[in-house]
Parts: structure tokens; sequence; C-alpha cells
């Protein structure tokens, strides 16, 4: 089914994830019903809390067991191509999605899908690495870079297909502090919407909104303001759930 151009762009609704274990079903994401059309939303939450689980709900790669996840009016279960066209996403892990030997010959892959005709890809391409702030690098070997430079060249390269929305997990944790300055400057610049996880408050409170998961639930969603010293206060006295009645 085409996505419609008017839907929102991001809505779980009624999605829980499970996976068999050892010892009975293990609940990774539990009754989320979301509708996210803000051009920015944090997820923030604990190691473990199910935030790269639900980022990737929105590209196929993590399937509902119950309810439905659309992206623009597709349904990604029925869908996954059409999804994926709509939604770029960075991975925590920079080599989990860069297959060229260098930057520039990654990011000009990435260009192949797109209307860039093959003799103006390469400057293309240097122009992409450049707005991320890596063009120095473009022709190293993608193993001699470092984590952070890693990290901004699969930026790059997802940036090239021209996604409308950007879902993007971690995006800083490699970054140095001048690096994160220019992602954060960048991503404020983009048209696309973001859906970004992150253990960065500074970089969550750039967003409209934010959302909290705790063991697979959302327990907060609202602005910054109010949602992150909420969350700071739990993650220092415990979550609401945890605490005695
Ligand atoms: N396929 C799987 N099978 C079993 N457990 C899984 C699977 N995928 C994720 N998990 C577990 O689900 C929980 C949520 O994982 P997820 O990666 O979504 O957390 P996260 O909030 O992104 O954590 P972090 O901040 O450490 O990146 C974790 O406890 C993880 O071990
Ligand atoms: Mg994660």
């Amino acid at each position: 089914m085409p996505g419609s151009p008017g839907a929102p762009a991001l809505v779980c609704s009624g999605v829980t994830v499970t996976v068999p274990s050892a010892s009975g079903d293990l609940t990774l994401l539990d009754g989320i019903d979301l509708t996210l059309s803000e051009r920015r939303t944090a997820v923030v939450g604990l190691n473990g809390s199910g935030k790269s689980t639900f980022l990737r709900l929105f590209n196929g790669l993590a399937r509902p067991s119950s309810g439905t996840v659309t992206v623009h009016g597709t349904d990604v279960a029925r869908d996954v191509r059409g999804a994926r066209r709509r939604v770029g996403f960075v991975f925590t892990d920079p080599l989990s999605q860069l297959v060229m030997p260098t930057p520039v010959e990654d990011v000009e892959l990435s260009l192949r899908g797109t209307g860039v005709p093959r003799a103006r890809r390469r400057t293309a391409a240097l122009q992409l690495l450049e707005r991320v702030g890596i063009a120095h690098r473009a022709e190293h070997s993608i193993y001699d870079l470092s984590g952070g430079e890693r990290q901004l060249a699969a930026f790059a390269a997802v940036l090239a297909v021209e996604p409308d929305v950007l879902v993007l997990d971690e995006p800083t944790t490699l970054l140095d502090l001048r690096n994160r300055g220019r992602l954060i400057e960048l991503l404020d610049g983009l048209p696309h919407q973001l859906l970004v996880a992150t253990h960065d408050l500074g970089l969550a409170a750039t967003a409209p909104r934010v959302l909290v998961l705790h063991g697979g639930r959302l327990v907060a969603d609202g602005r910054p303001g109010q949602v992150l010293p909420a969350y700071e206060r739990w993650c220092a006295d415990g979550f609401p759930q945890e605490r005695a009645p």
C-alpha cells in the first residue's frame, strides 16, 4: 500500500515486541502507542530500556509481535522496502553500515540509487563529506578511521539517499566536543523529520518532544524542559514503578 503524503510520519499502534528466550518470552517493548509528527523527537532511557528496538521498528529491523508501525501511512510489516526508502537509519556502530573501502566510495554507492549522474557522483560525495566535516578523510580506509570519523562518514552516506525521515541511534556517542557541536548544528539545519535515541541530554534538549522508555514502556512523553529533569531525578532516585508503593 503506498504511503499517503499527508499522513503523520511515524505511528505506532499498540506495539509490543517479544522475543523467545530460555525462560519464556522476553518483552522488549510493551504497549507503545505514539504518533510522531514533530520535526524532532528524542528518545532517552537507561541501557537496555528499549530505545534501539523502538527505533528499529521504523525500518523493519525489529518487528512488532502485535500492533502496527507505519511510516507516512506505509505499514512497515507489509512494505519494508517502501518504508526503508523513506527512513534513513544511522546505527550506533558505523562499521555495521559502511560497506565500501573508503568514505567517498561509500557515499558514491548511496548516490547510485538517486538521480545524480555517474559523472557527478564523486563531486557530490565529496560535498556531502565536507558538509559533515570529514572530507579530509574521504579516501582513507574505513578501517583506519577513528570511531567518530566513521560515524560521520556513515551519516553522510545516509544523507546521500535523501530520506524523508532520519533515525539516529546515539549519533554523538563517538564524537569529540567540536564534532558533537557541528553535528547538532547540522541536524538543526536539516529539513528531515528526526528521531534520535541518545544518552546525550544536551542533544535531547534540542528536540521539542522527548520520550522516556523504561523497561520497554513509554513512561514519559513531553517537552524537554519537563521530561528531562524528571528523567534525571528517576536516574538518581529510581523510576516510579521501581519505588515501593
Ligand atoms: N533479539 C533480542 N533477543 C533478546 N534480547 C534482546 C534482543 N534485542 C534486544 N534485546 C534486549 O532488549 C533490551 C532492550 O535493548 P535495546 O538495544 O533496545 O536497548 P537500548 O535502550 O537501546 O540500550 P542502550 O542504551 O544500551 O543502547 C536489552 O535488554 C537487550 O538485551
Ligand atoms: Mg541502543
